[in-house]
């Protein structure tokens, strides 16, 4: 899988730039696991958002394995991308966490049976089953955070987009966590302030300063530089 951003901008209303000139190229091959690092309003989420078109490309160019992002191709990109939002609110709308988990596979067009096999299993990988029937406005915040990453498991996407999925979970979660992400054969874009978890997760790392790439290489290296890391907003 490979997801291709060719000097991409994107701007939020207001007009603000948010993504000022990004080129990049995340190749599963290479590494499948990149921490997207920064500031507060450094660009991160705008910049995952934009991947599964869900933020106007001002100028630039977005491909996913070679197809652009643009409308005619938006289902097919979206079967191929998961994303996990930073507030999970944005993301659960179902009454039941079971239902909730259900929409992507039933999206995906999956026969019921093989829906409510990837249910089961994804619920029970982040260790909610016992929530299946609990209403997802009454869940606690790791709780949704966890509901959320099942519903995206659950259609077994190419790519996984998590925007900040540590913040609710607590240290086993957040362990765990890691663990299945490393697991899981699908390429990882992580958005985190959790630097122990990029550098346990991700071999390979962008860091976001104004909406622009200040550095990119490996986590390891990038986050010895003090210097920089001062910069961005990381130290
Ligand atoms: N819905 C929105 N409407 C207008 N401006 C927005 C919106 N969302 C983000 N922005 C602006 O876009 C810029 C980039 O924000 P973004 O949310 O991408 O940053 P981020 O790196 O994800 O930050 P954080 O670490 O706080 O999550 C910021 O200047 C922010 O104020
Ligand atoms: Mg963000």
């Amino acid at each position: 899988m490979r997801i291709e951003l060719c000097e991409l901008v994107l701007e939020r209303p207001g007009g603000i730039r948010a993504v000022d000139g990004i080129s990049y190229l995340f190749d599963s091959e290479r590494c499948d696991a990149v921490a997207i690092l920064g500031a507060n309003g450094a660009g991160k989420s705008t910049l995952l958002e934009s991947i599964p078109g869900l933020v106007p490309i001002r100028s630039g160019a977005i491909r996913v394995d070679g197809m652009n992002v643009e409308k005619r191709n938006l289902s097919v990109v979206r079967s191929k991308v998961g994303m996990i939002f930073q507030n999970s609110d944005d993301q659960l709308f179902s009454n039941t966490v079971g239902e909730d988990v259900a929409f992507g596979p039933r999206n995906l067009k999956l026969p019921a049976d093989e829906v409510a096999k990837r249910v089961q299993e994804a619920l029970a990988s982040m260790e909610i089953a016992h929530l299946a029937e609990r209403d997802v406005a009454h869940l606690s915040g790791g709780e949704k955070r966890r509901a959320a990453l099942a519903g995206v498991l659950a259609m077994k996407p190419e790519a996984i987009l998590l925007d900040e999925p540590t913040s609710m979970l607590d240290p086993r979660g957040c362990r765990e966590l890691a663990e299945r992400l490393a697991a899981l054969p699908a390429l990882k874009l992580i958005a985190t302030h959790d630097l122990e978890f990029a550098g346990r997760l991700c071999p390979e790392c962008l860091i976001l300063l104004e909406g622009r790439i200040a550095a990119a290489g490996e986590t390891g290296e990038l986050l010895k530089q003090r210097e920089l890391l001062l910069r961005c907003g990381l130290a």
